[in-house]
């Protein structure tokens, strides 16, 4: 019989991808094949994010649960960015955990799985030019990294210390993976890195110097993809070139994220952004201009040490002015190895927890408003999955969710829809073609 995995996946989407390319490993390595549930799996992978400090904490007490649940002789093994920059401490700490993989060297899975308290987090190893097996937990869109690592030292983020250095993969390489993946059904492509459009910028050998601008025109010169979507640009990198093939090619999907994480130039120095609220303002303002149906998406954090009453007022001019299709915010949390976690004046809690308040009520009223605009509206909507109730559920060309009734047929299809109910978070349509 065959041995049989159990994954939980927290944080972001590159950490999707890993996981993805942690189970191609386990999958044609090790015979592995995914179980039902944690109780009936001989290896079990939790790949943690360490972003914010509560998904560390329930981390610990997350592996006690699963010691006490998991079967006989199955193994833990505590991988990605949590991994990174706790170590030995993890098993120290719970020594039911048989390794610990970080997030820059998930490739030597197969590896660690064999070596009692292994404990594998070089930050300078090189993955750029590995080449992993296929995996995608969709069979319609598929998650292609471009680059690992980040070189920003933003002041208030963990990622450079558990990601290491930026490498960019090389162009090849990506294109390949591209290919293969739009061939077999995945016509969306979703790029992902930390800071995709610093794309070009290092490789780890000799590699033709393309930029983010020119991969995105080489992807979408591959016919069998329809859609491009990419994640996370920097604000500070867009420039006008890349703007303009952002607007100018038709497969490269209408939704931009822009994270601002502070309007207040001031506060945006201290973090080491490298903008100021000018340059966010003027860039939100051009892609606006260039593509009018466009949706922009963004990342704020509130009560960052120094934030006084007249920055976060900033805040909420940007989001006022910018008027996001979508926020994702959190309240500012004190990470280790990070400069900010010894800034002074730190925000009180209290005060921290109001602006978060205030700043998505205030969206949320945004977002009441805008939805009227997709009423009665046709858009191509590419269906992804099924919901239940024999719905399918996919996403406009500018990322707008959409549910129709309908079933597997529609699934890998861009289908006419027209909306007939929007809601804050998606709409429901009819598809009319
Ligand atoms: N390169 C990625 C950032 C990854 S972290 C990107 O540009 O999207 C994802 C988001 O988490 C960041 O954009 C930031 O808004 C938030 N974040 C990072 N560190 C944080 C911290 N210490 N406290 C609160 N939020 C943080
Ligand atoms: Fe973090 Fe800034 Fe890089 S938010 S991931 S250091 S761009």
């Amino acid at each position: 019989m065959s041995k049989k995995y159990y994954i939980e996946t927290l944080g972001c989407a590159m950490n999707v991808r890993d996981s993805e390319h942690m189970i191609a490993e386990l999958t044609l390595k090790e015979g592995y094949e995914a179980a039902d549930s944690l109780e009936e799996a001989d290896l079990i992978l939790i790949n943690t994010c360490s972003v914010r400090e509560k998904p560390v904490h329930k981390l610990f007490s997350e592996i006690g649960q699963f010691g006490k649940r998991k079967k006989d002789g199955a193994k833990i093994g505590v991988c990605g960015c949590t991994a990174s920059h706790l170590g030995e401490e993890i098993i120290k700490r719970a020594p039911v955990v048989d390794f610990v993989l970080g997030a820059r060297n998930v490739s030597k899975i197969t590896e660690v799985l064999h070596r009692p308290k292994a404990v594998e987090v070089d930050m300078d190893y090189d993955e750029s030019g590995y080449a992993f097996g296929e995996f995608r937990t969709s069979l319609y869109k598929a998650y292609i990294n471009i680059s690992i690592g980040c070189d920003k030292q933003c002041s208030f983020c963990i990622v450079p210390h558990t990601r290491g250095e930026e490498i960019s993969i090389p162009a090849d390489l990506i294109l390949k993976e591209v290919q293969k993946a739009a061939g077999s059904g995945a016509k969306e492509i979703f790029l992902l890195g930390q800071n995709v459009n610093n794309y070009g910028r290092r490789f780890s050998g000799e590699h033709p110097r393309i930029g983010f601008t020119q991969l995105l025109r080489a992807v979408s010169e591959i016919e069998e993809v329809e859609r491009i979507r990419f994640s996370s640009p920097h604000p500070l990198h867009m420039d006008d070139e890349f703007l303009d093939e952002f607007a100018k090619n038709p497969k490269i999907c209408k939704s931009m994220h822009m994270p601002l994480q502070s309007g207040s130039s001031r506060i945006l120095k201290s973090m080491k952004r490298g903008y100021t609220k000018e340059w966010f303002l003027e860039r939100a303002a051009k892609i606006r201009e260039l593509v009018p149906d466009v949706s922009i998406s963004t990342d704020i954090i509130v009560g960052f040490p120094g934030e006084s009453d007249e920055d976060f007022e900033d805040t909420m001019d940007v989001v006022e002015k910018v008027r996001f299709e979508q926020i994702f915010s959190f309240k500012y949390s004190p990470r280790p190895m990070t400069p900010a976690k010894d800034f002074e004046k730190q925000v009180p809690e209290e005060i921290a927890s109001k602006r978060l308040t205030r700043l998505q009520a205030r969206h949320n009223e945004m977002l009441d408003e805008m939805k009227s605009v997709r009423l009665d509206r046709v858009y191509d909507v590419y269906f992804e999955e099924l919901r239940p109730g024999g719905y399918v559920a996919g996403r406009t060309d500018n990322n707008w969710l959409v549910q129709a009734k309908g079933s597997e047929e529609l699934l890998g299809k861009t289908v006419r829809v027209k909306i007939v109910e929007a809601s804050r978070l998606g709409s429901i349509g009819e598809v009319i073609a």
